[in-house]
């Protein structure tokens, strides 16, 4: 029987349960927001507590009879050609590890592309994982990261024939793509898994302008946050599975040690309305979205110092295979400012938030939530901004270094770097030790060192001039990296 795409069982759920009265003598202790503090109703509304409820024994009853989530992850599975799906109230930063632990477990290999965001490593340092490091593409004179090729993971493969599989993020943030078809063939051949962490990927089924997306490319599990790109509320994430290189069951039991036993339902039900919303119209959505974009990148080309990076940039012989334009990385290399300073400047003088930024690009990312109310304030805040970038103070130089001076060896697991006995010494004594912490620039969240590398003088100096230049750090033991946490000496 086709599925029925105008159903959403958890927002119907939810509305019957509204419309019932419930009375509830569980959890959440706010009861319909009767309990909750006036000022708190006041900011937030009260339609964020009345959809807060407990999803078994409230939303669905005690022994979840109704299959409510159950029957909203089906059609979220045959949405996006899936067999299975998990909805994830934890962001990807659970989906992902869930996926990485039902491939590989303790002092087993996986081949992970180095361009992975920090959850991905918080995973390799929980399960004791050993990644096999699989170099991105570099664009060494733009300094940027594009996903490894199939070329790349077929050496690793070669090298390391006892890994238990891969996993490769596309899109990157900046929307650089894989060409995952031929990755998931080399993990095929070996009858082995591949993960693809799509976390930036939500919109990518719905348009076939937009680049080929994991299960249809043949990946085995693909992570995907609904909030990143589409319209799920912040932590909303799906992981999806496919073929029988995984067994559901075993994914289901590795993403149940992680995840909380208390979903929230807002959550829940912001995907199950997601899928709805693409199901239906997700085509013409996302049409629009695209059409939104092309004008505005356009536009941005036309100011004076800034320059949008385009498919010509990112996609062609030893760079990414595809692009997605969505996520509009703007370059302000003409203007002579970093990318920090250009967030700081539209977030004090316009009120508009960039996403990424680094030393020299900021993020303005475009999703169906646009339009040309909000493209149009965009463009007049870029155009104040480049017409106030000579007036800012010089840019503090970032030393950024080559693509091979940015990696480091991997002298330890990074569990047993991180868990094992340490001491933090000044940055200036740092070269040569062993880290046991990851420190990470963010956004886009990609650890610079990570558990287990042995630390070089280029990363560090990246990493002090990045942070006098306005880079955060948001994870070190010491945030402004007057000394970093490394392994005792006698440890290493
Ligand atoms: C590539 C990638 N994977 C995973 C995550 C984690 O996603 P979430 O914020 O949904 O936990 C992020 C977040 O930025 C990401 O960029």
């Amino acid at each position: 029987m086709a599925a029925d795409h105008t159903s959403a069982p958890v927002l119907e759920a939810l509305a019957d349960h509204r419309r019932e009265g419930r009375l509830s003598f569980t959890p959440p202790g706010h009861k319909q927001a009767r309990g909750a503090d006036p000022a708190v109703r006041e900011v937030l509304g009260d339609a964020v507590f009345l959809g807060d409820v407990l999803a078994s024994g409230g939303l669905d009853d005690r022994l979840t009879r109704g299959r409510v989530v159950q029957r909203a992850q089906e059609l979220m599975a045959d949405a996006v050609h899936a067999e299975h799906t998990f909805f994830s109230t934890c962001g990807s930063s659970l989906s992902v590890k869930a996926a990485m632990l039902a491939v590989a477990g303790p002092h087993q290999k996986l081949l992970i592309g180095r361009d992975a965001h920090k959850s991905v490593v918080s995973g390799l340092i929980l399960s004791g994982i050993e990644p096999v490091w699989v170099e991105p593409r570099w664009d060494a004179e733009r300094h940027i990261a594009h996903p490894p090729s199939a070329t790349d993971f077929e050496q690793a493969f070669a090298a390391h024939p006892d890994a238990k599989g891969a996993l490769i993020t596309s899109p990157t943030p900046y929307g650089a793509c894989a060409d995952l078809r031929a990755v998931a063939e080399v993990c095929h051949r070996r009858s082995l898994p591949l993960i693809v962490d799509e976390a930036w990927g939500a919109h990518l089924p719905f348009h076939p302008a937009l680049p080929s997306w994991a299960m249809d490319a043949g990946a085995d599990i693909c992570v995907t946050s609904i909030h990143k790109m589409g319209s799920g509320l912040e932590q909303g994430s799906v992981f999806h599975l496919r073929g029988d290189l995984v067994e559901p069951k075993l994914l289901g039991m590795r993403a149940d040690l992680l995840g909380t036993t208390s979903p929230s339902v807002l959550i829940l039900a912001g995907l199950d309305g997601w899928r709805r919303q693409m199901a239906l119209r997700g085509e013409e959505i996302m049409g629009g979205a695209l059409e939104l974009a092309a004008e505005t990148r356009a536009a941005v080309e036309d100011i004076d110092g800034m320059r949008v990076d385009g498919r010509g940039d990112y996609c062609g012989p030893g760079l990414a295979h595809d692009f997605d334009p969505l996520p509009g990385v703007v370059d302000l290399a003409g203007l002579g400012i970093t990318g920090f300073q250009a967030a700081d400047w539209l977030r004090e003088h316009r009120k508009v938030d960039a996403h990424l930024n680094d030393h020299r690009r900021i993020g303005m990312q475009i999703t169906h939530g646009d339009d040309r109310r909000t493209t149009g304030e965009l463009l007049a805040a870029l155009k104040d901004l480049a017409r106030a970038a000579p007036g800012l103070p010089p840019a503090p130089r970032v030393e950024v270094p080559p693509p091979a001076g940015l990696r480091m060896a991997q002298a330890r697991l990074p569990r047993d770097a991180f868990f094992g006995p340490t001491e933090d010494v000044p940055v200036s004594r740092a070269a040569g030790r062993i880290a046991a912490e990851m420190i990470t620039p963010y956004p886009p969240g990609i650890p610079a060192v990570l558990p287990g590398e042995r630390l070089t003088e280029p990363v560090l100096r990246y990493l002090t001039t990045g942070l006098a230049a306005g880079m955060h750090l948001p994870d070190p033991s010491d945030p402004e990296l007057g000394t970093v946490r490394v392994m005792a000496r006698d440890a290493e």
